[in-house]
């Protein structure tokens, strides 16, 4: 299949990206690569990825000839997006709404111009807030409690007229905090190691007790490929999470373990936005696609330890 990956330049985007290639998928990628984060990080993960069978177009979604764009392609992956659940308070929140909103309408009338078939959305756990019970099933009414997973919610019901009306198969994927090597820099994981590699503190958010259900990025490419190849209705939605329930203050002391060494902490008040717990339940994804994750939170972080410890000092990331 030829498949356009948005966002291709990032940590999931770069990493869907070779494995759609090892499977023999031709991709054409496309990325603004804004600098919200360090755009050298980007251009780093294009390397990583190569040539073959990949083509790439360093374009903005809401300013280029879409239809060019999805000439010959098949199946669409949005992952294009603006990230970051703290930093979507105030005046940066237009390009939440031109990145997640605006640019996720235009590819779905692109889509439908070129009658692709399948439009996969990055969506995020993020739009249920402050869940009700758990693990949250994808019939829960969403609650965004950041204006980020309000952004990321509109795209998400952006997909259903588009399924409804005109038949494109939409598939959004939730995804619940993805980790492991190539992580944005500005998220938990990375943080963490950076700075315990450095030998400085960590800042952790409020008391440290809210719990996440972390998910590793090769699960996460692997549901992403699976929605792109395998028949399930128009207008879908799927939790994609890794199935554990897990505090920061437990990651920073399984961080200690991994690193041999004592991680200093100190304390930051908590965010806004920020949700006390998040965690999903996959009985649907199972059922539909026969996805399950496959690495467990150990087994990921020292994964994400060694790649950050073998990253040359530049690319470790300082966010912008
Ligand atoms: C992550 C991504 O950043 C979002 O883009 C995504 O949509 C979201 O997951 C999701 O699952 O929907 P988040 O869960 O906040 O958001 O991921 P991290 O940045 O890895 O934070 C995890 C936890 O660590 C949060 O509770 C946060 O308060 C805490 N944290 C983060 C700290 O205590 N200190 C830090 O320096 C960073």
């Amino acid at each position: 299949m030829k498949i356009l990956v948005t966002g291709v330049a990032g940590f999931i985007g770069s990493r869907t990206t070779e494995m759609l290639l090892e499977r023999g998928h031709v991709v054409r990628g496309v990325d603004a690569l804004t600098d919200y984060y360090s755009p050298e990080i980007k251009w780093a993960n294009l390397d990583r990825i190569g040539l073959d069978r990949f083509e790439f177009l360093h374009v903005d979604l809401n300013e280029t000839d879409l239809d060019r764009a999805l000439d010959g392609v098949d199946a669409i992956l949005h992952l294009a997006g603006q990230p970051g659940v703290r930093t979507s308070w105030g005046e940066t929140f237009d390009p939440y709404v031109r990145a997640n909103v605006s640019a996720t309408q235009r590819l779905l009338e692109a889509a439908r111009r070129a009658s692709v078939g399948t439009f996969v959305y990055a969506s995020s756990s993020s739009i249920y807030g402050e869940a009700e019970s758990f693990p949250t099933g994808e019939e829960t009414l969403p609650h965004p409690l950041s204006p980020y997973g309000v952004t990321k919610l509109a795209g998400e019901h952006l997909c259903q007229p588009y399924a409804r009306s005109f038949g494109i198969r939409t598939v959004a994927l939730r995804y619940f905090t993805v980790y492991g090597p190539g992580q944005r820099p500005d998220m938990a994981f990375s943080r963490f190691i950076r700075a315990a590699l450095a030998d400085e503190e960590i800042t952790v958010y409020g008391g440290g007790e809210q719990i996440r259900d972390f998910t590793y990025v090769d699960d996460v490419a692997a549901a992403n490929i699976l929605a792109l190849t395998q028949p399930v209705p128009p207008g879908s939605v799927f939790n994609v999470a890794g199935g554990s329930s897990v505090s920061v203050n437990e990651i920073v002391a399984t961080l200690s373990d991994v690193l041999g060494q004592r991680v200093r902490v100190s304390h930051a008040p908590a965010v806004p936005g920020d949700v006390h717990r998040t965690g999903g339940e996959t009985r649907a994804i199972r059922a539909a696609l026969g996805w399950r994750p496959t690495v467990g939170l150990d087994v990921g972080l020292r994964r994400q330890v060694e790649w950050l410890r073998t990253l040359p000092h530049e690319l470790a990331g300082i966010p912008n």
